[in-house]
């Protein structure tokens, strides 16, 4: 037996509130029965709200939603109508964003390696700023040249963040005069520089090393009389709390914000997060399929699992906060598995439960971010459903709601 402080629980909320990380028992057990299970409950409300935590903490910095962590058309209308740029990396991402009506001087393209294919699709929608890193990618633009600009993604490795992009993706610096020098006399215009620190980063030095070392960068450029750069993208890579706390947002972009008070005043200053706001954003609620008692402990089935909502266990290396919904009695040592034939189909293998019956509702949070987006159909488990919540900002429904209480008083 466990000690009964070692229990997660979901926040309850008071009744009737309608906010993800608020959600009551009651309501999740609601949208389980009209929905079915597994569900992703995305929350739109809570995209605004760190939306916005980012955009206070990062003034003048434009920020594009990086799709990939949670590719939603909600996600993507809701960013729209709070007016975010967006940052695209397939063709599948410009089709969405197309579909939402974005227009694409919002948009721009930070694959550094693309195919010819991914290159004119995004151009014929509009798109105009692409990525690249290396001598051959500027050489599928030179046909492009009237209509493509570029930025230089350079390489800024980093241990300690959680996904170290830089390992993959990326120039040295000093390779960078080279490849702008390249460019101009193959007439590709560089418009600027990009970087991406890792994501999940565990503090903000990495962006203070990286930003310096463009600052620099535009410089020398403007010394060796290569054309201005005019943009620097400071990627993505803001943390967020799953089981571990981390630096509430507006202190780890403190120094980054006087970091860049460094950078001429020419320069527009965009970056790309994308954990950040879709992370807190979902909730994911699954159910126990089946249970069996093995060595001493329950193992329970969910019907959502690794190969789902729960695949950013391996490639995001995220742990998020799991919990039942089943309160009161002993807490017991337990097993937490997917529902594939896969023995590494293991959410957690020792997490403190009260015992579990079969219909049992599990309720992962943190989940927006990386977990939906990267799930399969394995073993043809389906997907978990997608329902969103809060479309309306929550103080246009409440207009909506007082309009028509008006229209009722006044007959
Ligand atoms: C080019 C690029 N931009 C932005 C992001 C989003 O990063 P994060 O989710 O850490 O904010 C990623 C993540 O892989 C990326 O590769």
């Amino acid at each position: 037996m466990l000690p009964r402080a070692a229990k997660q629980s979901l926040a309850v909320s008071p009744a009737h509130s309608f906010d993800s990380t608020t959600l009551t028992e009651a309501e999740i057990r609601r949208l389980a029965a009209r929905f079915g299970s597994p569900l992703l409950v995305v929350d739109c409300e809570q995209v605004r709200r760190q939306y916005h935590a980012l955009r206070a903490a990062l003034p003048g910095v434009d920020l594009h939603y990086a799709l990939k962590p949670l590719p939603h058309a909600s996600v993507v209308a809701t960013l729209r109508d709070e007016g975010a740029f967006f940052d695209l990396a397939t063709t599948g991402e410009v089709e969405l964003v197309k579909a939402q009506g974005i227009a694409p001087e919002r948009c721009i393209h930070t694959h550094p390696i693309k195919r010819d294919s991914d290159i004119r699709d995004a151009l014929r929608f509009g798109v105009t700023t692409f990525v690249v890193d290396n001598p051959d990618e500027i050489r599928k633009f030179v046909r492009y040249r009237k209509r493509a600009e570029l930025l230089i993604r350079v390489c800024f490795r980093s241990p300690t963040a959680v996904c170290d992009l830089s390992k993959k993706f990326g120039c040295e610096p000093g390779a960078v005069l080279g490849l702008i020098e390249m460019a101009r006399r193959l007439g590709v215009r560089v418009r600027g520089l990009s970087f991406h620190v890792g994501s999940q980063a565990t503090d903000p030095s990495k962006y203070i090393e990286a930003i310096q070392a463009c600052t620099n960068l535009v410089a020398e450029a403007l010394l060796a009389g290569l054309p201005s750069l005019d943009v620097l993208d400071i990627g993505g890579g803001f943390p967020v709390p799953y089981t571990d706390a981390v630096m509430p947002i507006d202190e780890f972009c403190a120094p980054i914000r006087a970091a860049l008070t460094k950078l001429p005043k020419h320069v527009r200053v965009i970056a790309e997060p994308g954990r950040f706001i879709a992370a807190p954003a979902a909730i994911a609620v699954s159910t126990v399929m089946g249970k069996a008692k093995r060595d001493g402990r329950w193992w329970y089935y969910l019907d959502d699992g690794l190969y789902g909502s729960y695949s950013g266990q391996l490639f995001d290396h995220a742990k998020y906060p799991v919990a039942a919904l089943r309160d009161g009695g002993e807490l017991f040592e337990s097993v937490l598995a997917g529902p594939t034939c896969d023995s590494i189909d293991v959410i957690d293998d020792s997490i403190a439960l009260p015992e579990l019956e079969v219909g049992d509702l599990v309720v992962g949070r943190m989940m927006g971010a990386y977990t939906w987006a990267s799930a399969t159909d394995f073993n043809f488990f389906k997907r978990a459903k997608v329902v969103v919540m809060n479309e309306q900002p929550v103080d246009a429904k409440r207009v909506v709601r007082l309009q028509r209480a008006k229209r009722v008083a006044a007959g």
